[in-house]
């Protein structure tokens, strides 16, 4: 069993990974500012994992960015990190972007060099679909070209190429950056969730809070894209396969010669936007008003992930469809209307 840092680990997908890797039996620091997130989510993730797991798991509050806050996280014998910790709004990214390539890109390498330091170079990298931009193959291999097209995506694609210069230059590093389509669901107890901030930018959330009555309706970006029913569609995976996802990347780096590994996670299927809607309000018995309104500017009309790389390499693949998806969201929303707030 290996000592893991997690960063970001009190986040929507940093806490359940956390738990999955808690219950492999893994010990883990948790390094986060809670900038974005709470730490109830970490006492949640300890209930769940129960007394004896739930003992291995120590937080440290601090900043990425921070030379001695990561030295205290990784100490002297961290086995791998497991990198979360990042801002991931496209809009705000346009808004804001010194920001992005501060936390994301800078705060990626002061980690790096931490790592260095300590003598650790074992590395999961929490990167996006998001930098394939407007793909012009689907389903996207990950030979498609990087092309993002907001600072968002340009600082995922900034830290992969910091990584494969970093692994190029000293022998040793094993790396693997996971390339994730769209996160959704969660833990199956209602336990753990995803817990934005103010209006939800993203469908699942959006969808979930009009269900539990936050917001009054869902306003569907665009009927008249090139699909099947005029809506977008999207390669959702649900938070539990992911959180696997990243156990498997860590056993792999751990057990097999240093490498560097570029991989989708995604489950290979796509889902409309009112393929989502109808499985929402079949899952939860609510209904879901939603209207149909102009495009949103940078959206394509389909991204879906070739998982078959990950499927080969990582020997994992997605195992819950979408009506899992919704009835593990519904379950969380329901329970918890407020978020951790609740
Ligand atoms: P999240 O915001 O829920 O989690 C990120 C965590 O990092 C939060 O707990 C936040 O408090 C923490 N954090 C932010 N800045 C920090 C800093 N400077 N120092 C320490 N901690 C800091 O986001 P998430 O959805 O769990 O995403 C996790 C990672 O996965 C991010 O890097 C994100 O870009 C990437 N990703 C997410 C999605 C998605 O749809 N959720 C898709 C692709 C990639
Ligand atoms: C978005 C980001 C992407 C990021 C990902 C995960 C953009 C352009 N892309 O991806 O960079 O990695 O989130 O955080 O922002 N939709 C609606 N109504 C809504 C919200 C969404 O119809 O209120 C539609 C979208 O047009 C899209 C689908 O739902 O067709 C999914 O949208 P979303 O959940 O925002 O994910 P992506 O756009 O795929």
């Amino acid at each position: 069993m290996a000592q893991l840092l997690i960063t970001g680990g009190a986040g929507f997908i940093g806490s359940h990974t956390a738990l999955v890797l808690l219950e492999a039996g893994h010990s883990l620091v948790v390094l986060d500012n809670f900038q974005n997130s709470s730490p109830e989510s970490l006492r949640r993730v300890q209930e769940l994992a129960g007394p004896e797991a739930a003992a291995k798991l120590r937080v440290v509050e601090g900043d990425i960015r921070s030379a001695a806050d990561l030295e205290e996280a990784l100490g002297s014998s961290t086995d791998a990190v497991v990198h979360f910790a990042g801002l991931k709004a496209v809009g705000e990214s346009v808004a804001k972007p010194l920001a992005y390539w501060d936390v994301n890109v800078c705060g990626s390498r002061q980690l790096l060099a931490a790592m260095q330091r300590a003598g650790c170079r074992t590395l999961v990298f929490s990167s996006s679909a998001t930098l394939y931009g407007i793909p012009d193959v689907v389903p996207i291999p990950e030979s498609a070209p990087v092309q993002p097209i907001n600072p968002y995506g340009h600082s995922k694609a900034a830290v992969e190429r910091m990584l494969s210069d970093l692994a190029a230059s000293e022998p040793g590093w094993r790396i693997a950056c996971l390339r994730y389509f769209n996160p959704v669901g969660a833990h199956p107890s209602g336990r753990l969730g995803e817990d934005p901030n103010g209006i939800p930018n993203n469908l699942f959330p959006f969808v979930s809070q009009v269900a539990v009555g936050r917001r009054n309706r869902l306003s569907v970006f665009g009927g008249d894209w090139p699909t099947p029913d005029g809506s977008g569609v999207r390669d959702y995976i649900h938070v539990m396969d992911l959180a696997e996802g990243h156990r498997a990347a860590v056993d792999v780096l751990l057990a097999e010669d240093p490498q560097l590994l570029t991989l989708n996670l995604g489950s290979g299927q796509g889902h409309s936007v009112l393929e989502v809607v109808a499985a929402f309000e079949a899952a939860s018995g609510q209904a879901v008003p939603y209207e149909v309104v102009a495009r949103r500017p940078g959206d394509a009309a389909t991204t879906v992930a070739d998982p078959s790389l990950a499927a080969e390499l990582l020997r994992w693949r997605t195992q819950r469809g979408l009506s899992q998806m919704c009835r593990d969201g519904w379950a969380w929303q329901s329970a918890n209307p407020q978020g951790y707030a609740s």
